[in-house]
């Protein structure tokens, strides 16, 4: 794979995603077996400006495994010198004198593509900003998908929440559109249905989608439902605040409607969106997701790092 900065989720094509599902493949067998020392002499630097549990301590832990080290800050706003009112591009000059890899995640829609302007190492977009991207995220997810369902190809996916700002939704619709026969399902209210960005994309690559509003009638078609959270802010009645029931929840009466084969996905964390008794439901993936996630971290970490 010719990779060197990871921005965005279009830059992946067909081939270099079943390359990389093959190297993630190869480092579930290198984790299996205690990691390896192969990069004892490379540094990643993580730098998240939002705060983070999954994305930072997976690429962290992936690091580690390869053998390498992590230097990191976890609220880049208040505890690096952006305090003082150090630029992004600043920081990353310096940082490029620190590290071999910069995993970023900022506050900002465009902040990955920012960064890798002025960097000479490598940066990960590791999630930038409400409506941006989340490639890391979307390429695990795909892995998820390949893993559990065994292709992509023809699968039908329902996406649920905050479409309109969730940057893994729209990723992971960039990632899907490359596949043949996909068909995409977007259940949200007006105001957080995808945007038009995403469905101009889809329509350019003839990839079938449907909006909808009524997640009822959608599950018993698809393979996979994706769900997202919902801001109690932006969406009124739904998502955390536990007093009032969310309109698209998944709960034992709603999972009910979804086929025995089909997967139940969510990047978390999650608020009240899936109730806390489907996890037991063995098609609920989204722990398992997290897993997968250590292994596409270190396929990607060792794919920019050895150009
Ligand atoms: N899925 C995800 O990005 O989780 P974190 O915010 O915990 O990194």
């Amino acid at each position: 794979m010719n990779l060197h900065h990871i921005t965005e989720s279009q830059q992946f094509t067909l081939p270099m995603l079943h390359e990389l599902f093959r190297e993630a493949d190869q480092m579930e067998r290198v984790a299996a077996r205690g990691g390896t020392r192969d990069y004892e002499h490379a540094v990643m630097a993580s730098l998240f400006y939002e705060p983070s549990t999954r994305t930072r301590f997976s690429f962290e832990s992936a690091m580690l495994r390869l053998g390498g080290r992590a230097i990191s800050t976890e609220r880049a706003q208040e505890f690096s010198s952006v305090i003082m009112g150090e630029t992004l591009e600043d920081t990353i000059r310096v940082v490029n004198h620190y590290a071999d890899v910069i995993v970023l995640r900022h506050n900002e829609i465009g902040g990955a593509a920012r960064a890798a302007a002025v960097s000479s190492v490598p940066v990960i977009n590791a999630g930038d900003g409400k409506g941006g991207q989340h490639p890391t995220q979307a390429l695990l997810d795909l892995y998820t998908i390949q893993k559990e369902l065994r292709t992509i190809d023809g699968v039908k996916v329902a996406f649920v929440g905050n479409l309109a700002t969730g940057r893994t939704v729209r990723s992971l619709a960039y990632l899907l559109g490359k596949f043949d026969r996909v068909k995409l399902y977007f259940v949200a209210p007006p105001a957080l249905q995808i945007q038009d960005d995403i469905r101009d994309y889809l329509t350019r690559h003839n990839v079938w989608f449907a909006l909808e509003h009524d997640l009822r009638t959608v599950l018993p078609e698809v393979d996979v439902l994706y769900v997202t959270r919902i801001q109690s802010e932006v969406f009124p009645g739904g998502g955390a605040a536990p007093d009032k029931p969310a309109p698209f929840i998944l709960d034992e009466s709603t999972v009910k409607l979804l086929r025995p084969s089909s997967l139940i996905m969510h990047p978390l964390p999650r608020l009240n969106e899936i109730a806390p008794s489907v996890d037991a439901d063995p098609r609920a993936a989204y722990f398992r997701q997290t897993r997968y996630g250590v292994f596409i971290r270190m396929a990607l970490i060792t794919s920019v790092l050895q150009r």
